[in-house]
């Protein structure tokens, strides 16, 4: 086999098959297929895309490229979830400890953020301690115990993505529905769960700006994980906004601590809760939606979504005490309030641009190896929809560093304030199974 005639095959637009397919994964992984032939792949794909076949083999060479977990020693129902990333996302947080209090078994492997967007792992180390380099065995053991581990992907998972996307990264080939859809299934696929809910964002902050891309993306995966027999399925929900109040690493993991007391904003709870709730009707866990839903909502009612979190983070070394007191996460040294000019509705605040703000603060990465302060951010204290009057806070931001006025008029120009009325958006647009 020769990969440049792959490359033409499909560039020609026809159907590459399975062992074709395996070759060129198995080739490209062992370095006997270069970047350039792999890139010139990867852009034929972007523009003739790829059956769902085609898919499905793509996905399987990267998930047989390197190790699968084996969670058949923990008991139950074993499960998964996954956010394609946006702004003040820390949905896992809150969500884990609330399904794992129902009997669910959490397994996840998380990453670190990028760019505008933040990761669970850089979140979860703002608590004192918290380990995520956990050993395979004793991140099985957790799940069997408590019900819940969250640790860093395993080094030996999918290393073909890996290097696929690190390629695609530079080579202008990111945007491609079954490439960005493989690269996600293989992860998921491999770490092992049978049931897997995405969280398929769309808006300002996302990587799909527009409703029918998410809607493709989220049927591409599903597909894929039907193919490999996992029970998955794909809701599609906006990030034209933060998601809760909160962004940036410790201030989020205040707000998802906050939330698991019952206390949480409207939107980051009910995202929880409906995620939570397919999760337990996929599971098997619950019947319907409906008693999912009450079950999680009693779950924090009763304080055992709040326990399972304290058990959580202290069997992975964190400090637990955390929950009852906020002043041992990293506490950012100035406080700004940003106060509205004039009378109104909010009427837009583009996600991406809040990311992008307080990833200059240093909530965020640039770059994979960069380092980032985990106490600084901002709390959102108006979104689209609220009312707002002249003089009153808008958004509070945390910095360590001190902050001039043409920065904080930075922040306020991302906020665009109507006369008019603005109805609050919608936060789930979709569920696709
Ligand atoms: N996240 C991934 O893991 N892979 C992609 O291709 C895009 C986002």
């Amino acid at each position: 086999m020769r990969m440049v005639d792959l490359i033409l095959k499909k560039r020609q637009n026809i159907e590459l098959t399975e062992t074709e397919i395996n070759w060129m994964i198995e080739q490209y992984t062992n370095e006997d297929i270069p970047d350039y032939q792999m890139s010139s792949m990867a852009m034929a794909i972007v523009f003739n895309g790829m059956t769902d076949k085609e898919k499905y083999y793509l996905t399987n060479a990267m998930v047989n490229s390197g190790d699968r977990v084996d969670l058949s020693a923990i008991e139950g129902k074993k499960v998964d979830k996954h956010s394609t990333g946006g702004v003040g996302d820390k949905t896992s947080l809150t969500l884990g400890p609330l399904v794992a209090s129902c009997g669910a078994k959490l397994a996840k492997m998380s990453g670190r953020g990028l760019g505008h967007t933040g990761g669970t792992l850089d979140k979860l180390e703002s608590i004192k301690g918290f380990n995520i380099n956990v050993s395979e065995d004793d991140f099985i053991k957790q799940v069997k115990d408590i019900g819940i581990a969250i640790i860093g992907q395993t080094k030996d998972m999918c290393p073909a993505d890996k290097k696929l996307y690190a390629l695609r990264d530079v080579t202008g080939t990111v945007e491609s529905i079954p490439l960005i859809a493989s690269s996600i299934m293989s992860k998921k696929i491999a770490a092992g769960a049978d049931t897997i809910v995405l969280d398929v964002k769309v808006g300002s902050g996302a990587f799909m700006e527009d409703i029918e891309k998410a809607k493709a993306l989220a049927k591409a995966m599903v597909n894929i994980g039907k193919q490999f027999e996992r029970n998955t399925t794909a809701l599609i929900t906006n990030m034209d906004q933060p998601l809760g109040k909160a962004v940036g690493n410790s201030l989020e993991v205040i707000e998802a601590i906050e939330t698991l007391k019952g206390n949480g904003p409207k939107d980051f709870e009910d995202l929880c809760i409906d995620l939570a709730a397919h999760i337990l009707l996929n599971a098997g866990i619950v019947g319907s939606y409906d008693e999912g839903v009450a079950l999680l909502k009693e779950k924090i009612k009763s304080g055992e979504a709040l326990n399972k979190f304290k058990d959580f983070i202290s069997a992975q070394g964190g400090d637990a005490t955390v929950v009852d007191d906020y002043t041992l996460l990293p506490t950012a040294k100035y406080q700004y309030e940003v106060k509205a000019k004039q009378d109104g509705f909010v009427k837009k605040m583009n996600a991406l641009a809040i990311g992008n703000y307080a990833m200059t603060l240093g909530a965020g990465r640039l770059t994979k190896d960069a380092s980032i302060d985990l106490a600084v951010g901002v709390l959102l204290d108006k979104k689209i929809g609220d009312d707002v009057k002249q003089g009153g806070t808008l958004a509070v931001i945390h910095s360590n560093n001190e902050l001039t006025d043409d920065k904080l008029n930075e922040f306020y120009s991302i906020y665009k304030i109507s006369s008019e009325r603005v109805e609050k958006p919608k936060l789930i647009f979709d569920a696709v199974q």
